[in-house]
């Protein structure tokens, strides 16, 4: 791995990725491929083109436009496609699924053919727990495991990963993929649901937690992921799977009363609204499989929520600009109408 495309890397777990690579492999060049889209930033890399330049380049694309994904494989001499590049956000591919349908599963489609045209490039495919489907009982979700997605959001991952393995059985590309939990940390847009809820309390904004905020989520870090990310693509074997995360999982609830505890806000901020539709229940990883490659997170959900708390309460001058806006014109389409709900407890 020597000149590496990086799409996506624009966006919350990109940037983080990018830094990580670039810190960690001192023989490696980095393009970033990125259509900017709302959730895309270039002051998220601002801090990478001073310190990194000479081996760092930013390219602003789509990942759907074939031909200036192709003209940037050649004119950097990419040798490994790392693809981060969807869109993201539950909430949004329920309001209108379109674009991630295009981006999430034609993109991917695009960046494959672009790798098998170039002499079948190794190819690493960022997923998500959330293709599993909401998970029963005590289960906890292996590789093997039937695909059964339930939102437009997953069921488009879900769909990328299929082309993904299609492209190594047909071609022989060889690809792995890494679904990954929840990830939190630093410079996640504030539609998710932990900057969400610590910018709102900042804020003095009410916490709006869906249902009865007993659903079941991974908090991992986000330099977590990385770290296996870059062991997978390192040393993962080709045509297969990698679930990453922390294997302990959560309620929001807990989740919100460690943020609330670590900014000293009152519980009082906490209010139950209206469950998202098709709202997954449960998601829960088995990661023996990263873990046997020589993986262990340093960070538990905990620590990781608190240091992204800390973070946030550090960096206003990120966020706080983003949430004018296009941010606050989507909180108000999908809060602003919201029925609030009396929840025991
Ligand atoms: P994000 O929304 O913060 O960033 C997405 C990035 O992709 C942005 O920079 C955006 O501009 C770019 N992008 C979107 N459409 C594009 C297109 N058509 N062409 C080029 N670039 C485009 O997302 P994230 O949270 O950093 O997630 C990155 C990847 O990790 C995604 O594939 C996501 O499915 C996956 N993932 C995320 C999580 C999580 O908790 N955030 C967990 C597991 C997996
Ligand atoms: O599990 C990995 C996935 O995590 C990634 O693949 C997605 O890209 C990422 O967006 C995230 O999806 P979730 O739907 O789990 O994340 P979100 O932050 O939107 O919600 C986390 C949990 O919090 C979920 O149970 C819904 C709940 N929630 C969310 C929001 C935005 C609330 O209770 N209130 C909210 O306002």
């Amino acid at each position: 791995m020597k000149n590496i495309l990086v799409t996506g890397g624009a966006g919350f777990i990109g940037c983080n990725f990018v830094r990580f690579l670039l810190r960690n492999d001192p023989g490696v060049h980095v393009t970033v491929y990125d259509k900017l889209t709302y959730a895309g930033r270039l002051e998220n890399l601002a801090d990478v083109e001073s310190r990194f330049g000479a081996r760092y380049a930013f390219v602003h694309g789509d990942i759907c436009d074939a031909s200036t994904v192709e003209e940037t494989v050649g004119r950097y001499d990419i040798d490994t496609i790392v693809n981060f590049a969807a869109e993201t956000h539950v909430d949004r591919s329920i309001l209108d699924p379109d674009a991630f349908v295009r981006t999430d599963v034609f993109g991917t489609y695009v960046l494959l053919e672009a790798a098998r045209k170039r002499g079948n490039l190794r190819f690493h495919q960022v997923s998500t727990d959330e293709v599993y489907g909401h998970i029963e009982g005590d289960h906890r979700s292996g590789e093997g495991d039937p695909l059964a997605p339930r939102s437009p959001y997953s069921a488009s991952k879900a769909s990328a990963d299929l082309f993904v393995n299609a492209y190594h059985v047909t071609y022989g590309l060889p690809v792995t993929i890494s679904r990954g939990a929840n990830n939190v940390g630093p410079y996640q847009y504030p539609e998710k649901v932990v900057p969400l809820f610590i910018t709102n309390a900042l804020s003095s904004i009410p916490l709006p937690v869906y249902g009865d905020g007993q659903q079941m989520r991974d908090y991992q870090y986000v330099l977590d992921h990385c770290s296996a990310m870059l062991l997978i693509i390192q040393e993962g074997s080709f045509g297969e799977a990698y679930n990453v995360g922390t294997g302990r999982e959560m309620t929001n609830l807990s989740m919100v009363e460690i943020l609330l505890d670590e900014l000293k806000a009152p519980r009082s901020l906490i209010q139950h609204v209206e469950d998202r539709e098709g709202h997954d229940r449960r998601y829960s990883l088995d990661v023996g499989k990263v873990m046997a490659l020589g993986w262990e997170p340093e960070h538990d959900p905990e620590e990781a929520i608190r240091a992204t708390v800390r973070w946030y309460r550090d960096n206003e001058s990120w966020w706080k600009p983003i949430r004018g806006g296009e941010f606050q014109e989507y909180y108000d389409q999908v809060y602003g109408d919201r029925k609030t709900l009396e929840v025991d407890g």
